[in-house]
């Protein structure tokens, strides 16, 4: 097996941040985190190499990339741009190295039972959010034809029983329109024998996106209106090349960093129509923007406003917004409200918040928006947020790659400095994290 690169094993790093004042400067975001891993797996499929461009170099790209060569392919790693292409030997079996570090194992059953069918891959993990099951990824490869079963170790599944060893095509409706899920039945239903329906389908730009690549791959593919996919099944895919879109997240993360602390920052590489929703949001509490077509900077002379966000699938707000949100609520004036209602457990890392001094208070009420999913269960999944709140330097343990953010923005505005550990989470999901803050004025001291 490959080298496994440090944040496969899992090095835990320290950040002591120091308030700063008014972070100012430019940044430019590259691809998103949540878009290149699929890339990287959908390359896979090709009877050539691929080449993804505009790479983020993240955790989840180090991850991934071990992953993919564990199971024989060649993965080469060059300023932003990451070619995958075939080995001589297909190996199906994802190691359990890989346990619980990223959702992309199971992403990989699909593109692992076309090219040898039968697949195993290990637990997959990523935020420790909600439940995070992955049925609808199961069924959905079931009613493909896949013989799948648990183990305590992970799951496999077998293509093996069916006429050519190949899936073949199906009508699913997704009881949620789940991101992963959706990206599971595109990696696994270009190739299978005929059509296949999904309706409930994720749409957010990282899918769309996935699936572009996959039609330059070769795959037959038609977004239909009302979150419904089509997909002829195709004989076989080449290798394709594409430039990933700006990450909005990241875009976002930072644009807030620039107004939680009175400053102004520039973003650079995300369009305008991932983060349109953000913005009207952030307009509504008194954000000001410029927007071109290269860039987008937002400030607030006269300080923000209170409100009341709920997070949605796409186009909403997204629930990965909502933790730079959450702290920004922390220093605007009157209560805000935040109601999340993709993940049930995505407030975990409110208690990190509060002893930093943010006064957030956390129910199992839906409120501020519509009844959810979770009206009926006991998940503290609405907050209340107070602002403006004095914030003081504490020492905290990160939960997460955007609530880590988060307590770094937080820190930026606290008292004294704030000393916080797990910083590997933020290095999962952000580009270059410490220069980039670095580069907006924000001293930080890294200790090992
Ligand atoms: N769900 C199920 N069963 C499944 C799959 C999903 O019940 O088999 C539920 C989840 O528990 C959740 C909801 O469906 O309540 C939505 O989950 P989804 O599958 O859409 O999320 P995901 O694919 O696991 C991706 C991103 C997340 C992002 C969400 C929503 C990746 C690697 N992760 O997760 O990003 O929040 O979509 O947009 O793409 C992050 O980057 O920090 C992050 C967590």
């Amino acid at each position: 097996m490959p080298e496994m690169p440090h944040i496969v094993k899992r090095v835990t790093q320290t950040w002591v941040v120091e308030p700063s004042g008014p972070l100012r400067g430019d940044i430019s975001v590259r691809g998103s985190k949540n878009a290149v891993t699929k890339h990287m797996v959908a390359a896979m499929l090709g009877d050539g190499p691929s080449v993804i461009r505009n790479a983020p170099h993240v955790g989840d790209v180090d991850i991934t990339a071990a992953m993919l060569e564990a199971a024989g392919f060649h993965v080469a790693r060059e300023d932003g741009a990451i070619t995958i292409a075939p080995g001589s030997e297909v190996r199906p079996k994802v190691p359990e190295a890989f346990t619980g570090l990223n959702r992309i194992p199971i992403l990989m059953l699909g593109p692992l039972l076309h090219l040898t069918g039968e697949a195993f891959v290990p637990l997959v993990g990523g935020d420790p959010i909600g439940r995070r099951p992955v049925d609808f990824h199961v069924d959905a490869l079931a009613a493909l034809g896949a013989e799948v079963s648990y183990g305590p170790a992970g799951i496999t599944a077998k293509a093996t029983g069916l006429p050519g060893g190949r899936l073949h095509g199906a009508r699913i409706t997704l009881p949620y329109p789940s991101v992963g899920a959706t990206e599971t039945v595109l990696l696994s239903a270009v190739l299978a024998e005929g059509k296949t329906v999904l309706r409930n389908a994720a749409t957010e730009p990282e899918v769309v996106e996935l699936a572009l690549f996959l039609q330059r791959m070769g795959a037959h593919i038609e977004l239909s209106p009302d979150r419904r996919i089509v997909i002829e099944g195709v004989d076989k895919l080449k290798g394709a090349s594409t430039r990933l879109a700006g990450d909005r997240l990241e875009a976002f993360s930072y644009l807030v960093a620039g107004l939680i602390t009175g400053g102004e920052v520039r973003v650079h590489g995300c369009p305008q129509d991932r983060l349109v929703t953000a913005i009207t949001t952030l307009a509504r509490m008194g954000t000001q923007f410029d927007i071109t077509d290269e860039w987008i900077t937002a400030s607030a002379p006269e300080g923000l406003q209170h409100a009341a966000v709920h997070t949605d699938t796409h186009p909403g707000f997204m629930t990965d917004w909502q933790q730079p949100l959450m702290v920004l609520f922390t220093q605007a004036n009157g209560m805000s409200v935040l109601h999340e209602t993709v993940f049930e457990n995505r407030l975990v890392y409110v208690p990190a918040l509060q002893k930093m001094g943010c006064e957030i208070e956390v129910f199992p009420n839906c409120l501020g928006g519509p009844a959810c999913r979770f009206h009926d269960g006991n998940a503290l999944h609405s907050a209340v947020i107070r602002g403006v709140s004095k914030l003081h330097g504490a020492e905290v343990e990160l939960p997460d790659v955007r609530a880590g953010f988060s307590a770094v923005l937080a820190a930026a505005v606290a008292d004294r400095p704030s000393t916080l550990h797990g910083v590997h989470h933020i290095e999962r999901g952000y580009h270059h994290p410490f220069d980039q803050f670095t580069s907006l004025g924000l001293r930080i001291k890294a200790a090992a």
